[in-house]
């Protein structure tokens, strides 16, 4: 298949729109990630975007939508406190997971009875919605267990010949996926940390429960409570190993491990001259940190790094998210010096 590739001006986005309504997929621009999208009312459609990311069939998608109106017809209900997330961070990076109404093909929910829906900020993104009347699947536009994809090159790098077209929108503001939070029990349970914080969450609900996989390595046999949190994730071909210290103690411990292929994937300003060294935002800003952190994977790959030493990052607000990726790419490889 030739993978169409089109802009963001106003005639490629009906051209977009034109393939999605005869249940093609499209990988298009949102402010977290690329993602690949089809449409989400048609379980046609959304095999083909599990086909062409190699994405294990019980991993349940997100609907995008472009206005609230389109929400209560995806859901069975909208409690009162969905609706003021909603009210307070849509457009924006945050998923919202409810009991799913009826017109939800099965093959979007991987067996689930709930929905996560979000509406994006990007704005070329909720135009490609209103073009098309109907609402977008979109899992990140990356081969499955790949870093996701935060630049139009990115997603061609992965899926260029395996989708229909693409929408280069430039690259992606926020860089990390969406806030995925649960509203299906009592206590409300994040289940992915991003650029909606818990901090932030809190502020609009009391209290919150953080998922364990949000930190934790799955056991074994355990059930995820988000799928996605099982597979293996965001992993460049490299070896990525995190290490806490101070960064004279992590200078140290690199040139004492040194091979031929080791790379540092450190903060701006904290390259090495003599090794290899690929940057992931400033030290003390994690919103920076989120921007890079998938590029700064890929980065890796391209410079043939085979073992990687990662400066640990700050866990706490949008750092969590950082964390929660770069721990994931580390396969939980964690060095405490
Ligand atoms: O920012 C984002 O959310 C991006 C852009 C494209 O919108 N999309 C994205 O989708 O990251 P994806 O498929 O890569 O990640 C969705 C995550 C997965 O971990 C999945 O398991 C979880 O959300 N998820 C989706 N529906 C769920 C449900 N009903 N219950 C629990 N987890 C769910
Ligand atoms: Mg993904």
């Amino acid at each position: 298949m030739k993978t169409l590739y089109l802009s963001d001006k106003k005639e490629d986005i009906l051209k977009c729109a034109e393939i999605l309504k005869g249940d093609g997929i499209v990988a298009i621009p949102t402010e977290t990630v690329y993602g690949l999208a089809g449409n989400a009312l048609k379980g046609e459609s959304v095999k083909k975007i599990f086909a062409a990311k190699g994405r294990p069939s019980d991993n349940p998608l997100i609907v995008h939508i472009s206005d609230i109106s389109q929400w209560a017809a995806l859901v069975k209900d909208i409690p009162e406190r969905a609706m003021a997330l909603a009210e307070k961070f849509w457009p924006g990076p945050l998923t919202i997971i409810l009991p799913k109404s009826k017109i939800i093909p099965d093959e979007i929910c991987g067996g689930l009875d709930t929905v996560a829906v979000r509406m994006p900020s990007n704005e070329t993104a909720r135009a490609i919605i209103d073009a098309c009347s109907f609402p977008l699947a979109a899992p990140s536009a990356n081969t499955s267990g790949k870093p996701s994809p935060t630049t139009a090159q990115h997603v061609m790098a992965d899926l260029d010949g395996k989708i229909d077209a693409i929408v280069d929108g430039g690259s992606c503001f926020v860089g990390i996926e969406s806030t995925v939070i649960s509203l299906k029990d009592d206590v409300p349970r994040l289940l992915r940390p991003g650029g909606i914080t818990p901090e932030m969450l809190k502020e609009v609900l009391g209290e919150i429960i953080i998922d364990d996989a949000v930190y934790n390595k799955l056991s074994e046999g355990a059930v995820a409570a988000s799928p996605g949190m099982k597979y293996k994730h965001y992993s460049p071909a490299a070896k990525v190993i995190l290490i806490k210290g101070s960064y004279d103690k992590y200078v140290e411990y690199v040139r004492a491990n040194l091979t031929d292929s080791t790379a540092l994937l450190c903060f701006e300003g904290e390259e090495l001259q003599d090794i290899p060294s690929v940057t992931y935002g400033k030290r003390d800003d994690p919103s920076s940190q989120a921007k890079h952190i998938f590029d700064s994977l890929r980065a890796l790959d391209k410079i043939g790094a085979k073992t990687v030493y990662a400066r640990f990052p700050e866990s706490e607000g949008v750092g969590l998210g950082v964390f929660n990726r770069l721990v994931r790419a580390a396969g939980f490889n964690i060095i405490q010096l």
